[in-house]
This record gives C-alpha cells, sequence and structure tokens, in this order.
C-alpha cells in the first residue's frame, strides 16, 4: 500500500520511520518532509497547510492512507475533505480537533463532564484580563486562546510578568488571531507527564508515559518551547497515574466529545501536571506529540499501521497494543536564539556518526547543494533505545556530541527527572 504523512517536524520522520519498516507497505510519501525523511520517503512540496494541495495530490497518487502529524491542518479539517472524498486518513475531524485548536473549549468540556483542571477565566478585553491579574495579585499563567505552536503560554510568578503577557498577546498581537481571547489560569505546581493515547472513538489505549521537557535550558530555565526532549516509559505516570488518567481523563473526554457531536478518532494527547491533589488536565492535543512521538513510537512492539487502521475502521478492541522492554530518550538540538529568533541555512555536521542504536529524527532541516542545513527552531531529535533510562540517556548524548552545527543548544538534563523518582 501507499502511505502519505503529513508534516515536517521530528515526530513526522518517527512516523515514516515506522511505517517504512512495515512490508504491506510499498511506498512511502512525505508532504512536505524534511532533508531526513527524504532517505525514507518520496518527499513531495506540498505544505502542510495546503488543504486542497494535499487531496489532490493523494487522489492522484491513489494514496491508500493518510497520517496526519500537525495540529494545523486537523483543525482546519483536513480528516473531514479526505473522508469527503472516500479516503482513508488518520486524525480527528476539525470538530473533534477543536479541543487543541481552542483552549477555551477544551477548559470548558473539562469542566462540563468534571474533568480535573486548573482554575481559569476567559477574556476578549485587555482592561478586563489586566483588572483580574491585578485583583490576583500573585502567580497565574496566561494562554492565548488558539494555535501558537506550543508559545502561546507565559507562566508568570510575578504579577508583572502577567501583565506583559497579556500586552504582548491581546495587544501587540504576538500570535495574531490566536490571542484574540485569552485565558488567565491558576498555576498548578508538579511533575508533568503527557499521556496519549488511541482511541475510535469508543475504545481508549493508552501508550506509555512519556514527559516532555518544555522550557528551553536545563532545570526547566528560560520560557517555553515546543519542546526540548522526551522519554519513555515516564516513571512520574505510575500505573495509578495511567489507571487514573484512563478512567478519569481520558475516557470520559472521548464519551464527552461524543455526547458534544464532536466524534473523536485518532490519537489523543492528556498533557498533565501530578499535583499534590492528583493529576490535572493542562491541556489537550488532538495528534500525537512532538517530540514525544519519538521515544513512544521507537517503544512500540505492535504494528503500528494495524493499529491505525483498527481506528479508522473503529474495530480498536480487537487490537492489542504492545510496549517493548526498557526505555527510549530523546534530546532536542535546536538553532541558536530558538525559541526566539533564529538563522536558517547554517551546515549540519557528524549525522552519520551517531552510534548504533542511535536514530537522527529530522525536524527543522533542509538539504542544500547536497548539503543538510538548519531550516527551522528545533533542528533535530536525537533518539536512543536501551535498557533502562539510565543507559538510554548515555547512548543518546554520545550521539549528540557527534553532531555539530553553528549556534547549536540542547538540553543536558533530559531523562535526568526519572532518575530521581525511586
Ligand atoms: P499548554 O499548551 O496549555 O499545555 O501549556 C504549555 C506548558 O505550559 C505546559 O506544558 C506547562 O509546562 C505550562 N503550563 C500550562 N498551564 C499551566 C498551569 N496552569 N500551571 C503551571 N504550568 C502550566
Ligand atoms: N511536546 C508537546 C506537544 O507536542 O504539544
Amino acid at each position: 500500500m501507499k502511505v502519505l504523512v503529513v508534516g515536517s517536524g521530528g515526530r513526522e520522520h518517527a512516523l515514516c520511520w515506522n511505517i517504512r519498516k512495515n512490508s504491506r507497505v510499498k511506498e512511502v510519501y512525505c508532504a512536505p518532509g524534511n532533508a531526513g525523511i527524504t532517505e525514507i520517503a518520496k518527499c513531495v512540496d506540498i505544505k502542510a497547510s495546503d488543504l486542497d494541495g494535499l487531496v489532490e495530490f493523494a487522489q492522484q497518487e491513489k494514496i491508500d492512507l493518510t497520517i496526519v502529524g500537525p495540529e494545523d491542518p486537523l483543525t482546519r479539517g483536513l480528516v473531514d475533505l479526505m473522508e469527503s472524498k472516500g479516503m482513508k486518513v488518520f486524525g480527528p475531524r476539525a470538530s473533534a480537533a477543536a479541543i487543541e485548536g481552542s483552549k477555551i473549549l477544551a477548559k470548558d468540556l473539562m469542566v462540563k463532564y468534571g474533568i480535573p483542571t486548573a482554575k481559569y477565566a476567559t477574556f476578549t478585553d485587555w482592561q478586563k484580563a489586566e483588572k483580574y491579574i491585578n485583583e490576583l495579585n500573585g502567580p497565574c499563567v496566561v494562554k492565548a486562546d488558539g494555535l501558537a505552536a506550543g508559545k502561546g503560554v507565559i507562566i508568570a510568578r510575578e504579577k508583572d510578568e502577567a501583565l506583559a503577557a497579556v500586552r504582548q498577546i491581546m495587544k501587540d498581537k504576538a500570535f495574531g488571531s490566536a490571542g484574540d481571547t485569552l485565558l488567565v489560569e491558576e498555576m498548578l505546581e508538579g511533575e508533568e507527564v503527557s499521556i496519549l493515547a488511541f482511541t475510535d472513538g469508543k475504545t481508549v489505549i493508552p501508550m506509555l508515559p512519556a514527559q516532555d521537557h518544555k522550557r528551553v535550558f536545563d532545570d526547566d530555565q528560560g520560557p517555553n518551547t515546543g519542546g526540548m526532549g522526551a522519554y519513555a516509559p515516564a516513571p512520574v505516570g505510575t500505573k495509578e497515574i495511567q489507571k487514573y488518567a484512563l478512567e478519569s481523563i481520558l475516557i470520559p473526554m472521548v464519551k464527552a466529545m461524543a455526547a458534544e457531536g464532536r466524534p473523536y478518532k485518532g490519537v489523543i494527547y492528556a498533557g498533565l501536571m501530578i499535583t499534590p491533589k492528583g493529576p490535572q488536565v493542562l491541556e489537550f492535543n488532538a495528534r500525537f506529540g512532538d517530540p514525544e512521538a519519538q521515544p513512544v513510537l521507537m517503544m512500540l512492539k505492535s504494528d503500528l499501521l494495524e493499529i491505525i487502521e483498527a481506528v479508522i475502521e473503529e474495530r480498536l478492541d480487537q487490537v492489542k497494543v504492545e510496549w517493548k522492554d526498557g526505555a527510549s530518550v530523546c534530546v532536542v538540538m535546536a538553532s541558536g536564539g530558538y525559541p526566539g529568533e533564529y538563522q536558517k541555512g547554517i551546515e549540519i555536521s557528524g549525522l552519520d556518526k551517531v552510534p548504533q542504536g542511535v536514530s537522527v529524527f529530522h525536524a527543522g532541516t533542509s538539504l542544500k547543494d547536497g548539503k543538510v542545513v538548519t531550516n527551522g527552531g528545533r533542528v533535530l531529535g536525537i533518539t536512543a533505545e536501551a535498557e533502562s533510562i539510565s543507559s538510554a540517556i548515555d547512548l543518546v548524548y554520545k550521539g549528540v556530541r557527534e553532531i555539530e552545527f553553528e549556534g547549536a543548544h540542547y538540553r543536558n538534563d533530559i531523562g535526568q527527572k526519572a532518575l530521581r523518582i525511586k
């Protein structure tokens, strides 16, 4: 069969890498892909945001299955469009992906259906938001309602930071129309865990718990990013927490979506904070996490294609999802300046020097005169699998140290939290 993967990040590289190993797959295409993906799939020059272009290509090439990676085409209805043409496509429809596209919708549904989450208030008027923050007079979190590539959330320990965030989002429109509405949330303290699950709208099968590292610098310092590294399984997601997440968060949310006329099929991602009062939902995403997908897919023992087909055909109850023993760790190497401004087009060296057991998933890379150069903020996700987290950490950093590009930066502490929990 012919499979099309939509997107160009490390997550899509990991998806192509997994799907390509399947003997039923004759050809993997990726739109638009990146330099690394060209080595294992045919990259086609169609942006993930070009819905009509993607549909036309899938029709022309007689693609048997399309897997949609990023949130933008999901929230804009790529799945609806492809389904309306009778195509087989993996991911939630726009009405369901809206749990990621609108943080306010997600919060309102959580409250309505009793899913634990931080207290919040919403504003369309910056003066009212400022007044609320002044009254709160303490730490809070300010969030743009819409999509902002993981950067529309400002953690404000002090009132002035929160007021500055309101100005940035609502007055300066730092995230465009995503900031027409904003949320001010209670600040939660604790450790984070990402619990992703496959669902066909009826059955929900969780994946291994993973932990992302959102802040740009070691020890969770600096601004939030799309994610600087991840590992799985994350011990903070204990058996009890996994059970609670399934029974009190994921299943209720999937049921809620059905009850709201937004049937959910695909991957549902709950970002949780493990607080002293128990797990609380920080966000829902409508897709695999990036970089969580890289270590999680590396640990998947079962056939991903079979799971995806079962989701689409609504027979997930007939499938067993199994995981390998051991652990996987992914370290993101980013461009100098990321998550702020950064340069592109810088040559990357050492890609072929990583030790065995290490995979280099590309994100923001492209080919220039036959050379691999940087082309985005998060450039590479170096990912290793080993018998334990600590050996996966040792191995992955051996890989990271072989790779160089001017200005490259990465965190040195990916996975360390797992070693502290014992
Ligand atoms: P979100 O996109 O809503 O998940 O927010 C991105 C990141 O901001 C989360 O992964 C957390 O690290 C942090 N964050 C979001 N909401 C809160 C909150 N209420 N309290 C503390 N940290 C938060
Ligand atoms: N790594 C966080 C996300 O994919 O949203």
